[in-house]
């Protein structure tokens, strides 16, 4: 097994060699913390979004799907909070000339001693073996809770500091925790200072601060400002949602780790919008509901966690993220936050329009709350792939022990469900009835042809770009109508008849088939 570090950067090279993910512009040497996806990426991104569509809007009567511009009017950013708090507290290190987020020094320094947390439960889930008890472990293990108590105490100060803006104590925190410059093992700090993560640009030929357009830092603004829009021409009652995909800027002060911080990235967000007084109760419900999304992928459960915020965002009475365990650790994956009324309150107040919710039931109108789901693409991206790639020893044709990489993808999401193989290249009666074959599945399933190279070859490219299923069309097919298809994950093969094909590979790979795990 591959320690994280070397996960990771294999993750990332792979990405590159079988065409998922290319840096930006990498013709002029890249453009930091921006990516390109290539011919799979683009296919798995298409599928993951396919995935949560399905789930959210299409399984639920009560929410509808919606596609809003990326530049809105600049007062919305104003009104959002946005133009004033969407902040990050940024340090340099005088020494090394390096600048970062001084909270996420401050959160690295405390994900070690998570990890010094995770490195006891293995050791004692060895020692003591099925009698293992994971949640007795962590109550009663006196190390453990040494360094729960410290860790909370860390955050605790850190949450206390992030919420009253007092920037002095997130440095005195840095200093007093000894934290030094990863890249130079310095300690000397300078002070921290607030950072506005937005992009902003002009419209037009028109200067001055009534032009200046923002690239939005977060999809949910263009479903508040539509909500009654979307409410009045799909007669919805509250509880309702409005979903939606789309592109996010943030100008990032570190953006590290691969897709995990990007400057331009997607959200996958839902609002739904709920009574006053009803949403912590929806909260919870779509706190539930989300895991059970993810956990339905079939990745072990305990990948995923949920972390509570200590710092709640300008908009927020209650807000928890679900993290994944990364190579680099369990990070934001995904954030579920109770907005109040605190987004539509400000845009009726901004826009001196009537933004209120006639309550047909009630008989009066009033201001809903809201309640969000937003899960970044890129980052449910890296976990799938984080997760997927293997490397394992299989046995070759000779019996010998061989290296295989694998991308175990669920079969739903993968770019490619059924790769299409003759066995040679050279014999026409294979190519030609392997051609057909793949023409009469291309449009039901996302299916590939490849005759080039041997057949095994070809076999490890499919499991490297995570192909659940391959077809080999051979000399006893023009005889009994039937092809071999091999599983990726546990390498047998089967013979299947022709007909049979589309049936076989859909019945793992239809999206339904994730959908209705919950
Ligand atoms: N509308 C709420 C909102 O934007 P957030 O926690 O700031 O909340 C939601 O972002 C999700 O967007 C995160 O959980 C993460 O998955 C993704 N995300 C945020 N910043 C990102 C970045 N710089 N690069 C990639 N994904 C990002």
């Amino acid at each position: 097994m591959a320690n994280m570090d070397d996960q990771f950067k294999r993750v990332v090279s792979h990405c590159k060699e079988y065409g998922f993910v290319f840096q930006s512009s990498e013709l002029y040497d890249g453009l930091s913390a921006v990516y390109d996806y290539g011919p799979l990426g683009v296919e798995l991104k298409n599928n993951i979004k396919q995935y949560w569509w399905a789930a959210m809007v299409q399984a639920h009567e009560e929410i509808v799907g919606i596609d809003s511009a990326i530049f809105m009017h600049p007062r919305i950013w104003k009104a959002s909070g946005h133009v004033d708090a969407f902040n990050d507290p940024l340090i340099d290190n005088k020494d090394s000339k390096k600048r970062y987020r001084a909270d996420v020094l401050i959160e690295d320094y405390v994900g070690k001693i998570d990890a010094k947390i995770e490195k006891e439960v293995k050791k004692a889930a060895k020692r003591f073996g099925d009698a293992f008890d994971k949640e007795q472990f962590l109550a009663t293990n006196p190390r453990v809770l040494a360094n729960k108590e410290k860790i909370a105490a860390i955050e605790g100060r850190l949450g206390q500091a992030m919420t009253d803006g007092n920037l002095a104590d997130i440095k005195a925190q840095i200093e007093e925790l000894g934290i030094a410059c990863p890249v130079s093992g310095s300690k000397n700090w300078t002070d921290v200072r607030q950072f506005n993560l937005m992009f902003n640009t002009q419209l037009g030929n028109i200067s001055g601060e009534e032009a200046k357009l923002y690239l939005r830092p977060e999809t949910a603004q263009g479903i508040f400002v539509n909500y009654l829009n979307v409410q009045k021409t799909s007669r919805k009652k509250l509880p309702f949602g409005i979903a939606q995909i789309g592109k996010a800027f943030r100008n990032e002060i570190v953006a590290r780790q691969f897709i995990f911080r990007m400057r331009e990235f997607e959200q996958m967000e839902m609002q739904y919008f709920v009574q006053p007084g009803e949403e912590m109760k929806w909260y919870e419900y779509w706190k539930e509901k989300r895991l059970k999304w993810h956990l339905a992928l079939g990745i072990s459960e305990e990948m995923y966690r949920f972390h509570d915020h200590d710092n709640l965002a300008h908009y927020a009475n209650a807000a928890a993220d679900i993290q994944f365990n990364f190579p680099f650790g369990f990070k934001e994956l995904e954030g579920i936050h109770s907005r109040t009324d605190f987004d539509l309150s400000s845009h009726e107040e901004y826009s001196g329009r009537n933004v209120k919710y006639f309550d047909p039931e009630r008989n009066e109108s009033y201001v809903p709350y809201v309640v969000e789901t937003s899960v970044g693409l890129d980052r449910m991206f890296l976990s799938m792939m984080c997760s997927a790639l293997q490397v394992e020893t299989v046995k070759d044709a000779k019996g010998n022990d061989t290296e295989r990489t694998v991308l175990k993808l669920p079969h739903a999401l993968a770019p490619i469900k059924v790769a299409v193989l003759p066995l040679l290249k050279n014999k026409p009666e294979l190519t030609e009835r392997a051609r057909k074959i793949f023409d009469a599945l291309k449009f039901d399933l996302q299916a590939q042809y490849d005759e080039k190279d041997a057949i095994g070859k070809r076999y490890r490219r499919q499991d490297a770009a995570g192909t659940p299923y391959c077809v080999t069309i051979d000399f006893e097919t023009l005889e009994d109508n039937c092809v071999t298809i091999r599983d990726r994950d546990n390498l047998k093969q089967e013979r299947v008849q022709i007909a049979d094909i589309k049936n076989y590979v859909s019945k793992t790979t239809k999206m339904s088939s994730l959908l209705s795990k919950f």
